[in-house]
Formats: structure tokens, sequence, C-alpha cells
């Protein structure tokens, strides 16, 4: 980030818990950086906008996000250097997707200084969380929620936006076992599937603790209308490498317009292989794994990064896929972007924010 940004006002702990954190041990999501950054919405105006010690927020039961799901999040990452400098990988794209979501569901957008500068300012003051250790990177999660006290249904004119950050390991730490669902639906058109809106992770869990108590990890969602087309997993996008293609769901409007998507795509076409992106039936990725041309799937998100299927449940039996040693392209194209992400090499699509 080139820019100076105003001062931020920052009240900081007296008590850091850093020197609690097992670096050996890190969970996802569990634990969290010493600060925040809190912003409220109201009167038309973003105000108030500061970083705290890391803390519980005072809400009122009425909130109407609480009701009425107006709430919607983001996920994004930073690094460091080789120099122990802290790199944000994509921030831009965060922010503007946050305010696509917030589109989607009657909320104002969120002010480009409120969200780049409260972003920086807080990775620089808690940059020692990042931790310096492989595998492990500091996850930031910007959340922002309706708080007008009413339970009337009409979008809030009140909201909070709140950063927090925290130190995680691998969120899958193994090839994953995804299973295809005929039973519940993730989105239709029309719907909310594009957005990052709670509500969507919501409406996966019942299929996710289902998938679970069979022995996979996630679950893998058709398309609403002929239960038949790849969507996305819910954690993450999908991709398969069929024939030495890279097929994909095309964005249609019923899956998210993942950011680590975006970035695995375009190094692909950098290097020059095939990308398609296009409807693709279930069949299809099962016909390719009977007969020896389904090479690679994995997925890709913020989170996940790239995680290799080693297993795809459906109608009753797991299609095994090729042993991970042997998946040329997700392995490079996951080893590419975190030279990408922690400066080791050229970032040629200017995806890196210094802070
Ligand atoms: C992310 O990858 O950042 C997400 O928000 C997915 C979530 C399930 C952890």
């Amino acid at each position: 980030m080139e820019t100076q940004p105003p001062q931020i006002p920052i009240e900081k702990t007296p008590n850091s818990r850093l020197r609690e954190l097992d670096r050996d041990e890190i969970p996802f999501g569990k634990i969290f950086g010493d600060h925040m950054l809190t912003a409220t919405y109201a009167e038309g105006k973003w105000r108030d906008v500061k970083i705290v010690p890391y803390g519980p927020l005072e809400l009122s039961p009425a909130s109407s996000a609480l009701h009425y799901g107006q709430a919607i999040f983001e996920g994004m990452k930073a690094y460091k250097s080789g120099a122990g400098e802290p790199l944000l990988f994509r921030p831009r794209d965060n922010f503007k997707r946050i305010n696509q979501s917030a589109d989607r569901l009657c909320m104002p957008p969120i002010d480009e200084s409120v969200f780049m500068d409260g972003l920086a300012a807080l990775i620089r003051l808690d940059a020692d969380w990042i931790p310096n250790k492989k595998g492990s990177v500091l996850y930031i999660r910007p959340v922002y929620f309706a708080t007008d006290e009413s339970v009337g249904l009409k979008p809030s004119d009140s909201y909070k936006f709140v950063i927090l950050t925290c130190p995680v390991g691998a969120y899958y730490s193994h090839p994953v076992k995804l299973i295809v669902t005929d039973q519940y639906v993730r989105a239709f058109e029309g719907g909310t599937g594009a957005a990052k809106v709670a509500g969507n992770y919501a409406a996966s869990l019942l299929a996710d603790r289902e998938a679970k108590a069979k022995g996979y990890d996630n679950v893998i969602w058709l398309d609403g209308i002929h239960r038949k087309y790849i969507e996305e997993c819910g954690t993450m996008n999908l991709a398969f490498v069929i024939d030495g293609v890279v097929v994909t769901p095309k964005l249609t409007g019923t899956i998210l317009a993942g950011i680590t998507r975006d970035s695995v795509l375009t190094l692909f076409r950098d290097w020059g292989i095939p990308v398609e992106e296009r409807a693709i039936a279930i069949d299809e990725v099962a016909e390719a794994c009977g007969s020896g041309t389904l090479t690679e799937a994995f997925g890709m998100g913020t989170a996940a990064t790239i995680a290799h299927i080693s297993t795809i449940g459906y109608q009753g039996r797991d299609l095994i896929l090729p042993p991970v040693t042997e998946r040329k392209l997700g392995n490079r194209v996951l080893q590419a972007l975190e030279d990408i992400k922690t400066g080791k090499c050229e970032d040629p699509h200017g995806w890196i924010d210094r802070v």
C-alpha cells in the first residue's frame, strides 16, 4: 500500500497473548490476535473507526443481523516475506467482493479507507502474530453485520464492521474426501450463492454434518435445477484435470467467485495450460475417473489453499483419484502461489500489498 493511511485511533492491549501461542500446534480459527478493527455505520456514514483489544462486542438481542441474517464476511491471509515484512494477498479483491455481497443484502458499501487503511493499520500493529513457520499464516476475517435494534423486517440503518485475525495452520491437513449430495441444494440462480453471506454457510451445515458422519470431509454441491452439474464444495471452489485440461465450474451467479480460484486459473493460463470454465456434470467426472483420464481434482480457497481431493463419494461408491504425489498441476500451482504470497518470487500480476 503506497499511500500513508490517515491515523486510526489505537487502544493497545496491556496484556498481549502472543507469548501463549504454541506455534507448533495452531488449530484453525480458534486463537485470535491481540487487536481488532471496529467501525460503525450510522446516520448514513461510517464513523468511529478504531483498533481496540480483541474482545466481546456489546450487542442488543434485537440486533437485526441475528433475526434476519444481514451478515457477510471475507477471508484473507497475511504472510511474512523472508525479510520479515508483512504481505497481504489481493486485499483489494476482498474489499470489492465484500461490497458486492453487501449490495446483495441491501447493506451500504464499506468505505475503501475504512477497509483498506483499517486492515493495513491492524496488520502492522499485530504483525508479530503472523507465524513464520511453514504451513502457518495469519488468517484475516472481516465481518459486517446489521445492528438495528428492531425486529421489523427491513434493511437495517446501522451496522458494525469488524476485522479480526487468527494465526492458523492448514484448514485441511490431509487430501480431502468429498461426497456428492443429491439431497440438499446450496444455491439457485437469483439467490445468494455468489455472495459471501453467513446464511449460505449456515444452510450448508446439515449436509456437512451428514457427510462427516459417513467419513467424508465435506460435500460437493450440485446445481439446484438439474441436480447434475458440479457447483462448489462450500469451503472452496473445485477444479478437475481431465485429459490435461483444467476444468472448473463457470461463474453463473450460484457459486462464489473465489480469489484463489481466479489466481489459479490466471497462473495456469500464464503457463499455457488449457483451462475451461464451463458446466461440468458429475457423471463426466465419474466417467473420466473410470477411464483414467481424470488425473487430478482439487479445491481452491483462501482457507483451504489448494486442497487435493483423494476420494469422491457418488451414488453409493467411492471414486478414487490418483496419488497426490502424481498431481503435477495441483502441486505446481500450490507452490507457485506460496512463493508469490511470501515474496519468494516475482509477482507479475501485482497481487501483493506490502503493509
Ligand atoms: C475462506 O476460505 O476464507 C472461507 O471463508 C471459507 C470458510 C469456510 C473458512
